[in-house]
């Protein structure tokens, strides 16, 4: 699985359906701004349409939002929810992303819920807590978990592959003892994914797929991304 966070970009819908076409293939989510998503869907033939966030009201007077049940409607699979952009930049809780994964989930999409140490402090207490919280009395069935560690979104500075297997293995611990889970959780990772580092993500460090921001908006780069973890 991957996922091509496009996060506020291109500036055009000439530029939203080029980066379309070299994006389409099996086992892909795009997941664009939300003024290109039918464009993007309609281009699309294998990848799946997928939304940045949404609000947790079904509708009504909440002017400048957007609800799960309207990105349901034009056909996304699956809504990100509780980026670290979202959590820094708009201040964006645990328990507003709860909120928001618990609508998500309830309209038949995967919420794939980012988390991430935010600084170097207390690294797996910060991962804890977003996790749990955001997590609570949400079917798990429907969620794929994002490790993002911030200092590596953005930077070109990827995660190092034995500190991103021991943070899959501790999330992984902490579903199965927080939730009692012992199902399959799949489990991504994002951050300065490259056609370089992005196969030692699942062969080494044992994720189940990708997180690619800024790579995901360069055809040569995506490609070799996609065709080096061979979907
Ligand atoms: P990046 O972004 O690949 O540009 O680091 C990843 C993300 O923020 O989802």
């Amino acid at each position: 699985m991957i996922y091509a966070n496009w996060k506020m970009n291109p500036t055009t819908l000439k530029g939203a359906e080029e980066i379309a076409y070299f994006s389409d293939y099996e086992g892909v989510t795009v997941i664009p701004p939300f003024p290109f998503l039918q464009t993007v869907r309609n281009t699309l033939k294998k990848a799946y349409v997928g939304a940045q966030n949404c609000y947790i009201k079904e509708q009504g007077a909440f002017t400048g939002e957007v609800s799960a049940s309207m990105l349901k409607n034009i056909g996304c699979h699956c809504v990100l929810i509780g980026h670290s952009e979202r959590r820094r930049i708009f201040n964006e809780q645990s328990s507003d992303v709860n909120s928001k994964v618990q609508t998500v989930v309830a309209e038949g999409m995967k919420a794939v819920v980012c988390v991430g140490e935010e600084d170097s402090g207390d690294s797996l207490g910060q991962i804890a807590e977003q996790l749990v919280d955001s997590l609570v009395s949400v079917n798990l069935n429907s969620v794929v978990v994002a490790y993002e560690p911030v200092f590596a979104i953005g930077t070109g500075k990827a995660c190092p592959t034995d500190l991103a297997r021991e943070r899959r293995f501790f999330i992984e611990q902490l579903l199965k003892e927080t939730f009692h889970w012992d199902k399959k959780i799949n489990i991504i990772y994002g951050g300065s994914v490259d056609d370089n580092n992005a196969l030692s993500y699942i062969k080494e460090a044992g994720f189940d797929g990708l997180l690619v921001g800024g790579a995901s908006l360069k055809e040569d780069i995506f490609k070799s991304i996609v065709e080096s973890v061979n979907l």
